[in-house]
């Protein structure tokens, strides 16, 4: 069945969003659900259709670099040079905000996360729609919706047809969300890793990047996320894996195998990542019982994955 909420038209997509209404966009990580940043009662309703808690607060999407200094109170010379090379694309930076950054999107935190995303679409709507704040489009807790399929199995029930609307742009080229970094301390940390690799940001750092420590600093930090609703076991070689499964198999279970595709001798890791959120779900609504995961290597997206993954198999509170 096609959905009423599906639009294809970024026009009409940034007209709902202008008139106060929930939009959910792609990006070319995962698709977000945006609501125009001056709209209270539309980022009033993001945290309830998500069933989020409001501490946890929102990425203020942008569609032009340029666009930064009003909503932050300084730009650190590394900030600078992070948001020339990885605007637009999956990095978000956490700056100092300025008072024109609702309490509403931080948490009642002096520190605002923002991005300018990538995929056109997403583009085209905040050029016209203004800067609009945008969560994963998926219930809180769940994986992340990499395709409009995605969002309407979470969210549904939960928009409202003409005012709300699923911009449909087709799967998600990454497939990971963005890589958060926190441009607030003496050196830059990594709060989550995403989309653009650790050691891409080291070089360009020269080195001036820590590993963020301590919990809670950012909720996708939490140990559940982006959980599937069945057991999740991870296995760091192939023959760990076949262990896992043959044992699995053996109490007749049935079992979902997920990994990276080999490529020439070398793992798939792009492929991995675009892949990820859709093969989680597809567990799930297949009915398998668990799922055995091949972790990838610590290396470029490898460790965004060995994150998330690590994050589907943490047990849920
Ligand atoms: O790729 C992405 O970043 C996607 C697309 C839609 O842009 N968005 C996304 O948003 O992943 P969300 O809300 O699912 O995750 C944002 C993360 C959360 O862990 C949140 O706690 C953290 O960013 N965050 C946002 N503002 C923050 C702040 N002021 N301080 C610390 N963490 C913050
Ligand atoms: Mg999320």
């Amino acid at each position: 069945m096609i959905s009423d909420l599906i639009l294809t038209d970024a026009t009409e997509a940034a007209h709902r969003l202008r008139a106060g209404g929930v939009v959910a966009i792609p990006t070319e990580t995962v698709y977000g659900l945006a609501a125009a940043v001056d709209h209270p009662a539309a980022i009033a309703r993001i945290f309830r259709i998500k069933g989020r808690p409001t501490t946890h607060p929102l990425i203020l999407h942008l569609a032009d670099p340029a666009q930064l200094p009003e909503w932050v109170l300084e730009i650190p010379p590394d900030a600078a040079r992070l948001a020339a090379w990885g605007w637009p694309g999956p990095l978000t930076l956490l700056l100092r905000r300025s008072a024109r950054v609702p309490d509403l999107i931080t948490g009642g935190r002096d520190t605002v996360a923002v991005r300018v995303p990538a995929h056109p679409l997403a583009r085209a709507v905040l050029a016209d729609a203004g800067p609009c704040v945008a969560p994963s489009a998926n219930t809180f807790g769940h994986v992340s919706p990499t395709t409009a399929a995605h969002v309407l199995d979470d969210l549904t029930a939960r928009l409202d047809e003409p005012h709300d609307g699923v911009l449909d742009g087709g799967p998600c080229e990454v497939g990971v969300e963005s890589t958060i970094i926190d441009c607030t301390t003496p050196r830059a940390q990594i709060l989550r890793p995403g989309g653009i690799s650790t050691e891409e940001i080291h070089t360009l750092l020269e080195g001036r990047l820590e590993q963020a420590s301590g919990p809670d600093r950012a909720s996708g930090m939490l140990p559940s996320h982006y959980a599937p609703g069945i057991p999740v076991v991870l296995c760091e070689t192939t023959d760990e894996l076949d262990l896992a499964v043959a044992t699995h198999q053996s109490r007749g279970l049935d079992v979902m195998v997920i990994g990276p595709h080999v490529v020439q001798g070398t793992a798939d890791l792009a492929g991995y990542a675009r892949d990820l959120y859709s093969l989680l779900r597809r567990a799930e609504t297949e009915g398998r019982q668990v799922i055995i995961a091949l972790l990838p290597p610590a290396e470029g997206l490898g460790h965004a994955l060995r994150d998330r993954l690590r994050k589907a198999a943490a047990p849920r509170p």
